[in-house]
């Protein structure tokens, strides 16, 4: 994307401009390589952006995951909503302050680790929970608080083994005995308008609270005057108890992604989005794995089921 801007002498001058929308992304990346962004960094992107160093600040200051100030080279976030409070998150708080020697909200003298208190990580079903860096750590003892601190200090790495979920009732998509991609090579043999038909009639319902019915979603979708259309995986969540997306990502991904793969061939997208909030970024490699698995058995990519993009 180019401008033009007016030169000294009154010329016409054609600059490269980088689009606002990589705000983030430089974000996400100086954050990575310094651990966090100073004043100076934030006055070099909204210069490469042309945007006022407010916005950029704004920016920093909204997300948990970036930081305006140096902190640890770890951060461990002890989980504080209330299902996590009446499992005895504040025990764990305790632990961790004694191992540490630090307060909750300080660094470490050694500047190794930052302890602080969050929200919401997706974890209610596994309280006590923490996340340490981008690990999510589950059904947190005293015990679990020391080994995790020993390995800071011996710098080995952490291994963590999360029970598996609590969802064990039975129902009819995600303990189906439905095999993978049968959902999607029969969507393709019944055919675009007829998928919608399906949907429709099912009185499925969105699951983001407003329990919006999927069958109008995707009609609307389908007809709209439109050349590009998307499907996006709102997979964030964060009110108190949900951990829903999450378990669905882990266990059940496959499933995810063969439903927005259908979804796209319904309303003719070629283009998907899974939406994951940072916390959830310790699934990325999973995510990946299973991606690249349905691109190399021809069930996304530019050629599904001998069908072409959708
Ligand atoms: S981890 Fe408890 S509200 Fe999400």
């Amino acid at each position: 994307m180019a401008k033009k801007i007016e030169g000294k002498n009154g010329q016409t001058i054609i600059v490269p401009v980088e689009k606002r929308s990589a705000l983030l992304p430089m974000l996400q990346k100086v954050q990575e390589k310094k651990g966090y962004i100073s004043d100076k960094d934030m006055q070099e992107i909204a210069d490469r952006l042309r945007i006022h160093p407010v916005e950029v600040y704004s920016v920093v200051t909204f997300y948990s995951f970036l930081n305006a100030e140096k902190k640890g080279k770890h951060i461990i976030r002890v989980s504080n909503c209330m299902p996590n409070e009446l499992a005895g998150s504040h025990r764990i708080i305790n632990a961790f302050e004694k191992a540490l020697k630090i307060k909750c909200s300080e660094t470490t003298k050694d500047g190794k680790v930052t302890l602080e208190m969050t929200g919401c990580i997706g974890m209610c079903d596994k309280a006590p929970a923490v996340m340490v860096d981008d690990l999510l750590v589950g059904n947190v003892t005293p015990k679990t608080v020391s080994e995790i601190v020993k390995c800071f200090k011996s710098g080995k790495k952490l291994e963590v083994k999360n029970t598996s979920d609590k969802i064990k009732r039975d129902g009819p998509i995600v303990f189906s005995p439905i095999g993978p991609y049968e959902g999607l090579k029969k969507a393709v043999e019944l055919g675009r308008s007829e998928v919608l038909d399906v949907v429709r009639g099912s009185n499925l319902k969105g699951r983001g609270g407003a329990g919006f019915p999927v069958g109008v979603k995707w009609n609307l979708t389908a007809t709209a005057s439109s050349d590009k259309k998307f499907v996006v995986c709102n997979a964030d969540e964060g009110e108190p108890g949900t951990f829903k997306d999450k378990v669905l990502l882990e266990e059940y991904l496959p499933l995810v992604l063969e439903g927005m793969v259908i979804a796209g061939f319904a309303v003719g997208s070629d283009t998907g989005f899974l939406y994951l909030r940072g916390e959830y970024k310790c699934m990325v490699p999973h995510i990946e794995k299973t991606l690249a698995k349905f691109r190399s058995a021809g069930m996304l990519g530019r050629n599904i089921i001998g069908q072409g993009r959708f």
